[in-house]
């Protein structure tokens, strides 16, 4: 008896199981779809695509970053005899501190131009904190993510540099020609070549000994 209960349930479940899954089927194939069906079976639309982070300079930069001493930047300026009517232009400006220290304590105008990105950022951070101290400077100092080689300095009346002697060159033979006479060109480490400076002053800074280049434009 119990045997034949047994093959009874067997062969019901047996009946029973291929026609529920047909019905699902069929179902699920007729079955018009729903707002959430449609929704799922859309195909994605494409996201905008992310904006490279800029963080790397648009091309090598013509020196590496290194950072002119304090020391060394107030003698720059005190030898260039820079004051509130000048105009002064810092080539490839790193972290801003000549054109803070022109403008904070010479009363110049101060632009700096830098090629890399981060660096801009740098000087835009270094400006707030030095603004919040002087307020009178902030409509005096700007920076420019720019190339240098490539920017209009036709209103400078000063330069500083602190570059390599390759790009002091090329600064001599390209900017140096479109630049006002009595220009001051001052230059920390490297000279232009043979063009003779009008004063050079070396100035120790712990271990290390800066050599300082001023030449005032004919
Ligand atoms: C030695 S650091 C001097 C930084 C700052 N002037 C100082 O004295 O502390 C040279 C800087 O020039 C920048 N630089 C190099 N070539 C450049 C170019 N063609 N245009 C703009 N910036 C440039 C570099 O990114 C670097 O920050």
């Amino acid at each position: 008896m119990a045997i034949l209960f047994r093959l009874f349930k067997f062969t019901l479940i047996a009946l029973i199981t291929p026609l529920t899954l047909l019905a699902c089927n069929s179902l699920s194939i007729n079955k018009s779809p729903s707002p959430s069906n449609q929704l799922e079976s859309k195909p994605l639309t494409s996201l905008p695509p992310i904006a490279p982070k800029n963080i790397e300079p648009e091309r090598i930069p013509d020196a590496p970053y290194l950072q002119t001493p304090p020391e060394v930047v107030l003698r720059m300026l005190e030898m260039a005899k820079v004051n509130k009517n000048d105009v002064v232009y810092d080539l490839g400006s790193g972290d801003g501190r000549i054109v803070i220290a022109a403008a904070q304590k010479f009363g110049a105008r101060a632009i700096g131009i830098e090629i890399d990105p981060e660096l801009i950022r740098e000087s835009d951070r270094e400006s707030k904190l030095a603004i919040a101290k002087t307020p009178e400077i902030s409509d005096r100092i700007q920076f420019i993510k720019q190339d240098f080689f490539k920017t209009d300095l036709r209103d400078a009346t000063v330069i500083t540099l602190y570059l390599l002697p390759q790009a002091n060159l090329r600064v001599r033979s390209e900017i140096l020609p479109k630049l006002k006479s009595g220009t001051r060109i001052i230059s920390n480490e490297y000279d232009l070549g043979d063009l003779p400076p009008n004063q050079t002053e070396t100035i120790k800074v712990g271990n290390r000994e800066y050599r300082i280049y001023l030449w005032i434009l004919d």
